[in-house]
């Protein structure tokens, strides 16, 4: 059973959480929304991504449940927002904003995210930062388990191809370059990963807003979004 209870006052600013597969564009428009908001954005994914870059880094077997579990709860992971810039993420004082994207940390995170030990230290930082509202969380669980009170609840989704296209772009300005059959088989595979276990699977909620954004804009879908938040439908 879920017990978490956030709203421990009423003047709590909202808490927006947007959920759903790789290469949706969630990152993305999760921080514009939280900039124009002034809001503080929560790219949860960063966390996972974190750890599963320490596991690596420390050659720990990704199927030791328990060694995963003891790696949460001794590592020490941070997100700075920082104003006009990509939020760092830090791991026990390393900066590993940029090594924690790599295809290597993509194609490993789920085996380290479906750890329950793993998770539940993970979503105590996630719940520990969201605690007065004002935040936009975008990652796979929000809506359904770390923040199933909140105000808002986004699900965006895209075309199989559509999202492979913009993660290989994507990468390709990191320096990566990627074949696009190759991404599309890897992001459906780690959909399938992320949905099918146990503790804190991707999920749409039924009161999730479901955005398809393969054919829209970033900037469609932040207005689309800040529309409903502004007007403050649900
Ligand atoms: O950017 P992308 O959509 O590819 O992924 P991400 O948001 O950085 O998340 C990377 C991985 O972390 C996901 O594939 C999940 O395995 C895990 N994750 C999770 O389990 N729960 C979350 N709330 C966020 C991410």
């Amino acid at each position: 059973m879920n017990k978490y209870k956030r709203r421990l006052n009423s003047n709590c600013l909202p808490v927006i959480a947007i959920d759903g597969p790789a290469g949706a564009g969630k990152s993305t428009v999760a921080r514009l929304v939280a900039e124009r908001l002034n809001y503080i954005y929560i790219d949860t994914g960063a966390l996972y991504r974190a750890l599963t870059y320490k596991a690596l880094q420390k050659g720990i077997d990704l199927r030791d449940e328990k060694a995963l579990s003891d790696l949460a709860a001794n590592t020490n992971i941070r997100l700075l927002a920082e104003n006009g810039a990509a939020q760092r993420v830090l791991c026990d004082d390393e900066d590993v904003t940029y090594l924690i994207r790599t295809p290597e940390v993509s194609r490993y995170v789920p085996f380290v995210a479906r750890v329950p030990g793993v998770r539940a230290n993970l979503v105590r930082i996630q719940r520990e930062m969201s605690l007065n509202g004002g935040v936009v969380l975008d990652g796979r669980d929000i809506g359904s388990y770390v923040m199933p009170d909140a105000e808002f609840k986004f699900f965006l989704t895209a075309s199989n191809r559509e999202r492979a296209l913009r993660r290989q772009k994507e990468l390709a300005a990191k320096g990566f370059q990627t074949d696009l059959i190759e991404l599309e088989k890897e992001m459906i595979e780690r959909d399938l990963l992320d949905s099918q276990r146990e503790v804190g699977p991707l999920v749409q909620v039924p009161d999730a807003v479901v955005i398809d954004t393969t054919t829209m804009t970033i900037e469609e879908v932040v207005y689309k979004m800040l529309e409903i938040i502004n007007g403050g439908e649900k």
